[in-house]
C-alpha cells in the first residue's frame, strides 16, 4: 500500500459502507476489506478493463466478498444514501469536480468525500466551497517525489479569505504541514533557477517577467511564514 492510498484510507470511519470511483487496480477496496475497515465496498470504474484488474483480485476469493465492482460513470450508478464514504482519488482536480456536479444528490447523502486531485486542486478547493462543501481536515504526502494533498470533505457552507488557501490549503497550512513547506521551498528555488537563467542567456529585456517571477516568490514567502508561525504556535 502507498504513502498516499495509505492516508486516503485514514480519512475512512471503521465500518462504514465506501464508494471508491476511479477504483482501477482496486488496491483500496482490497486494503478495506482484507483489514475490516469498511463493512461493504463499492468499486466502480468507467473502464471495463480497468475494473478487471479488481475483479480478478475477488474472484473466488471469500475473504473479499464484501466488494462489489461495478462498470459506471462516476457516483451515477449509485443510490442516494446507498454510501457513507466516497473516494475519488488518482484523477485530474477538473475531472472530480464533474464527477461530483453531475450527481449532487448522491455527493450529497454522504457523510464524507476523501478527494485526492492529481492536478488542480486550487479549482476543486474553489469548485468545493461554490457547491455547498467544507474542507474539514487535509492530509499531505511525498511519493516517488510527487507531491500528493487529500481533502476531507463534507456538506456545510465555508468561504477562505486568502486566495493562496484555495492554492494550497488551509488545514495544512494550520497544520503547519512541514511537507507543504518543503513543497514551496523547491518552487522557490524553482523561480530563483529560471531568473539566474534569464539574467545570463537572455539577450533581450527581460524586466517584466523577472519582475513577475519575484512578485511570485514574495507570495510564496509569506505562505511559508503563515506555515511557520503556526508551527511555533
Ligand atoms: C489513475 S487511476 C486511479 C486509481 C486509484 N483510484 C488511485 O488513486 O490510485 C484513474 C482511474 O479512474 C478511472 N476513471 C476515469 N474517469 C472516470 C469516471 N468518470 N468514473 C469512474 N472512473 C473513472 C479510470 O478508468 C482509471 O482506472
Amino acid at each position: 500500500m502507498s504513502d498516499r492510498l495509505e492516508k486516503i484510507i485514514e480519512f475512512v470511519e471503521k465500518n462504514s459502507i465506501v464508494a471508491d470511483i476511479g477504483t482501477d487496480h482496486g488496491l483500496v477496496p482490497i486494503y478495506l476489506s482484507k483489514n475490516k475497515i469498511a463493512k461493504r465496498i463499492i468499486g466502480i470504474d468507467i473502464s471495463e478493463k480497468s475494473l478487471l484488474k479488481l475483479k480478478l483480485k475477488i474472484e473466488n476469493n471469500l475473504k473479499y466478498q464484501n466488494i462489489y465492482p461495478i462498470v459506471s460513470d462516476g457516483l451515477k450508478a449509485l443510490k442516494p444514501f446507498e454510501v457513507d464514504t466516497i473516494i475519488i482519488s488518482g484523477m485530474g482536480g477538473l475531472l472530480i469536480s464533474k464527477i461530483l456536479e453531475e450527481s449532487p444528490e448522491i455527493a450529497k447523502s454522504a457523510n464524507t468525500l476523501v478527494l485526492q486531485g492529481n492536478n488542480n486542486i486550487e479549482a476543486l478547493r474553489r469548485f468545493l466551497h461554490e457547491n455547498g462543501y467544507a474542507i474539514v481536515d487535509e492530509f499531505d504526502v511525498f511519493e516517488n517525489s510527487k507531491y500528493y494533498q487529500i481533502l476531507k470533505v463534507q456538506s456545510g457552507l465555508e468561504v477562505y479569505k486568502k486566495d493562496y488557501y484555495y492554492e494550497f490549503g488551509k488545514v495544512l497550512i494550520e497544520k503547519g504541514s512541514l511537507n507543504l513547506k518543503g513543497f514551496i521551498e523547491l518552487e522557490i528555488e524553482k523561480i530563483n533557477n529560471i531568473i539566474e537563467d534569464i539574467e545570463v542567456l537572455s539577450k533581450e529585456d527581460m524586466t517584466e517577467k523577472i519582475n513577475n517571477f519575484n512578485e511570485r516568490k514574495e507570495y510564496l514567502k509569506q505562505v511559508v511564514e503563515e506555515i511557520e508561525s503556526n508551527r511555533c504556535n
